[in-house]
């Protein structure tokens, strides 16, 4: 596939070609870019730092791979058969005691498992709203989450945390549910500080509004120590008792292990689990038996705690490379902050008319493909910045495509170049 066909395009609007029923109305409000993003990895000679992707190198496939025929071998009708809803028991108990701390006490019944973290973003939309509600995203947002929910056609507010004028109690208020990414969010890598998590906190208390905590990054930290997680804070209110606040932690394995594996859960009140089951029944029924296992296994087996130094290292290395590529290569149209953990660089364009929808058909032509920062905005507005990601490639390719996107800012400046 030539890349320019990659290039990301409005689902043209569904009118009525035959006798046939049109598609249902949101479609033609969506966009098709993370196809893109997913596809461009089969592109021959493109270099793709836009999706949120892992190094396969990382991935512990032989271990993986004995766990999986011991599953097969050992569990059979389980794994191959219909499982719960809610997941696998062992798997609820090995998360419930993963994720309890000194403050937060988790039972079974706070955990649900997903198949991986969308699966997750999908649900929560189903079981709390209603057409055209409100919900309070943390800006710029997760494109999948405005994905997610789009069915829905929710109203947004933006959460601009880093305002020094924000106000918590104001942004929940009246929300059918607050969301964030506080670690190394996606898509701009910010670590939402710990009195912000706490301000978050207190309102999602005050307002009764639910605070969806989207944790995909966590355990990507590559300067300084993790923060605690807003579920934590919560639980300091009622300590001891099984959680029932109004935090809805999520996470997934695929950033830690495999996003192949396409298993994820949610951490929340014993109410919130109930209401997923019933949405998950209209879904997929059960996450596959056969990949919790797996997680089950590589949990209990500690393979996350093994892995993590190898994987901490190669994306620190990254980092560093892109950022020493990009001030080498697109400072004059750029400018970001070095993350402290994640997947992407942030960076937003020095010349406030900056289009990075019409960059990215010249980063097409060049090679490289990157994430612009209109698909992160729920009204398409943003254009003025980039999402690039520094997983995926070794810091030669990294090198390579922060050439080609310089290439593609002066073929911009200038189009007979
Ligand atoms: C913020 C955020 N949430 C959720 C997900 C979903 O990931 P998965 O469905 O692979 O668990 C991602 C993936 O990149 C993400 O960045």
């Amino acid at each position: 596939m030539p890349a320019s066909q990659a290039l990301p395009q409005r689902i043209p609007s569904m009118t009525q070609q035959s006798q046939r029923p049109a598609f249902a109305g949101w479609l033609s409000t969506t966009n098709d870019i993370t196809r893109t993003f997913l596809a461009a990895n089969r592109v021959p000679g493109l270099i793709n730092m836009a999706g949120g992707l892992p190094e396969p190198a990382t991935f512990p496939t032989a271990e993986l791979a004995a766990i999986a025929a011991d599953a097969v071998r050992d569990h059979a009708p389980e794994v191959l058969g219909y499982g719960p809803a809610e997941g696998l028991p062992e798997l609820r108990d090995a998360l419930a005691r993963r994720f309890s701390s000194r403050d937060l006490t988790l039972t079974r019944e706070n955990v649900f498992v997903t198949s991986a973290g969308m699966q997750g973003l999908d649900l929560v939309g189903k079981v709390l709203l209603e057409p055209g509600q409100l919900i309070a995203c943390q800006y710029p947002t997760y494109l999948g989450a405005l994905d997610a929910w789009r069915p829905r056609s929710p109203t947004y507010r933006n959460l601009v945390i880093d305002d020094p004028a924000f106000d918590a109690f104001s942004a929940l208020d009246g929300a059918q549910f607050a969301y964030t990414v506080p670690n190394f969010s996606n898509p701009t890598g910010k670590l939402v500080s710990v009195e912000t998590r706490q301000a978050l906190v207190d309102a999602a208390h005050r307002t009764g509004t639910w605070l969806v905590e989207d944790d995909p990054y966590g355990t990507l930290h590559y300067d300084g120590k993790p923060l605690p997680r807003m579920i934590d804070l919560s639980a300091r209110t009622n300590p001891g008792a099984p959680y029932a606040g109004p935090v809805v932690y999520m996470g997934t394995l695929s950033k830690e292990i495999a996003p192949g594996l396409r298993v994820g859960w949610v951490i929340a009140a014993p109410a919130f689990i109930e209401a997923l089951a019933m949405a998950k029944l209209g879904a997929d029924l059960c996450t596959s038996g056969l990949t919790q296992r797996i997680a089950l296994a590589a949990i209990e087996a500690g393979l996350l705690e093994k892995i993590q130094p190898t994987i901490l290292d190669t994306y620190r290395q990254r980092r560093d490379a892109l950022c020493a590529a990009m001030r080498e290569h697109l400072s004059d149209w750029l400018e970001w902050e070095v993350p402290v953990g994640g997947m992407f660089v942030w960076a937003v364009g020095r010349d406030p008319s900056l289009n990075t929808d019409d960059l990215l058909k010249h980063a097409m032509a060049a090679g490289v493909c990157v994430a612009p920062s209109s698909v992160f905005d729920a009204t398409g507005m943003n254009r003025r910045a980039l999402r690039i990601n520094f997983t995926l490639n070794d810091a030669s390719r990294l090198a390579e495509g922060a050439k080609r996107l310089a290439r593609a800012f002066e073929a911009m400046r200038d189009p007979k170049k």
